[in-house]
């Protein structure tokens, strides 16, 4: 399992220096919540920030970019230092192009599902993609509750990639925590992302510690 802890709920001023102890307490990767105010009801980080950010570590920088017409800024994206961009599939109107055009700057693709999107919408790209992010909150803000009926989601959704190529990567992001991490890694995800459960936590990097073991305790 890789746990991704979300910089979201990481205190904005000292964003290195957080990022530095996540890596630290045995993070895999940083995910990078990009919202342009459009897409979604806020307004995050863009490529400069994250290309500042890039100098503090080397662990995969993973940006979730919940903004329209994502196509103008892959290039700036990949230039900016990440390792995987993952769009939404409720806001590329041109998926296809999309997907590959992140392939051809060298980075691995992902695709995200908001909770009421059906499955469906994605089964007939999955070869376009490394990895597919379930939403199992509504995107736009960190610190809300775990949607449950995205937990069946999780496992049809692992039976559909089994079937086209196993190696693609379930993401799932919103609401996990050290009471349903385990629950969430059953199901059959990968990558599981984490930002008020961590950030929010008086001891971060031990929540770190303690959302890797019991994501690995669980067997998928
Ligand atoms: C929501 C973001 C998530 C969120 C995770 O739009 O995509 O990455 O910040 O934060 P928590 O873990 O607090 O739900
Ligand atoms: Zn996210």
């Amino acid at each position: 399992m890789f746990l991704a802890p979300s910089i979201l709920s990481a205190d904005f001023a000292n964003l290195g220096r957080d990022i530095d102890m996540a890596v630290n307490a045995g993070a895999h990767w940083i995910h990078l919540d990009v919202m342009d105010g459009h897409f979604v009801p806020n307004i995050t980080m863009g490529p400069p920030v994250i290309r500042a950010l890039r100098k503090v570590t080397d662990v995969p920088f993973d940006a979730h970019l919940m903004i329209s017409d994502p196509d103008r800024f892959l290039e700036d994206f990949v230039k900016a230092g990440v390792n995987w961009i993952t769009v939404h599939v409720e806001g590329a109107i041109h998926l296809d192009r999309t997907l590959n055009r992140i392939r051809q700057l060298g980075v691995s693709s992902g695709v995200a599902v908001n909770p009421a999107t059906p499955l469906a919408m994605i089964e007939g790209i999955l070869e376009l993609v490394d990895m597919v992010l379930l939403m199992s909150v509504n995107p736009g803000f960190g610190g809300q509750k775990f949607i449950p009926y995205v937990l069946p989601k999780i496992s049809r959704l692992r039976e559909m990639i089994n079937r086209v190529n196993p190696s693609i990567l379930i993401q799932v992001d919103g609401g996990i925590d050290a009471h349903n991490i385990s629950d969430v890694r059953r199901a059959g995800a990968d990558v599981f992302v984490a930002g008020s459960s961590v950030f929010g936590s008086k001891n971060p990097a031990a929540a770190i510690q303690e959302l890797i073991r019991l994501g690995t305790m669980a067997n998928a």
